[in-house]
């Protein structure tokens, strides 16, 4: 079994009968999906809010009931994969692009665990270049505005256009290298008018669930 599907699989271990789970998005937290959708199938009731369109698309194939955030009155635990974690549980979200429906579903949960292999699991943010979402309108000052922040910017692209997130919006990939103060870059990002969100999680999660080799560390607040 691989990393992922380690860690992936043991977090679904958390989800108890009647719960309301955020289904992440991305490889890791794959296989919680279908972990999860096991145990609907032996007769487990949840209800799913999906972080992205694919994880709809997932857990809808695999059968797994879902609901709107709207639906919900609250969320009790959401597992979700991350490109970097250190000891004190602050992320780095967004490579998979979903960031700012994770980071909604995120805030509205009691509970969230982090699922990543140990290539995840770094001393300082920074190697992973930030996501940050950006509205279309003025992207290309938006992009110099977050430049300026001391960073080198790629405007992320698949296939030769420009990647669109679920809420038809832009990511620009910031590279900081280091960095140093999380919560000072975030609050500075979110303040430049045209980013709607950036990767940086931070007091969101409670546990990281860590695929090493063949067995699992845990991070806990
Ligand atoms: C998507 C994310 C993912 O959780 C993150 O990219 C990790 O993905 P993976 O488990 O595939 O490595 O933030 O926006």
């Amino acid at each position: 079994m691989n990393e992922k599907q380690l860690a992936g699989q043991k977090a679904a271990s958390y989800v108890q009968d009647g719960m309301t789970v955020g289904l992440g998005t991305g490889s890791t937290v794959y296989w919680t999906i279908l972990e999860i959708a096991r145990m609907v199938k032996e007769g487990m009731k949840i209800t799913g809010v999906a972080t992205s369109k694919n994880t709809e698309k997932l857990a809808q194939e695999h059968g797994i009931p879902l609901a709107s955030l709207e639906d919900v009155s609250s969320i009790d635990l959401t597992i979700d994969g991350a490109d970097e974690l250190t000891e004190d549980l602050t992320l780095i979200k967004g490579g998979g692009g979903a960031l700012l429906r994770e980071k909604i579903i995120a805030y509205h949960s009691t509970h969230m665990i982090v699922v990543a292999d140990s290539s995840k699991y770094v001393n300082k943010l920074g190697t992973f270049p930030l996501p940050v979402e950006i509205t279309p309108f003025g992207y290309a000052k938006t992009v110099n505005a977050i430049k300026k922040l001391g960073c080198d910017v790629s405007l992320r692209k698949e296939n030769d256009v420009l990647f669109l997130t679920d809420n038809g919006n832009y990511i620009v990939d910031c590279s900081f290298s280091e960095i140093d103060y999380p919560s000072t870059l975030h609050d500075r990002l979110n303040q430049l008018p045209g980013v709607v969100e950036n990767g940086l999680f931070i007091g969101y999660a409670a546990k990281a669930i860590i695929g090493q080799e063949n067995t699992i560390t845990y991070v806990e607040k």
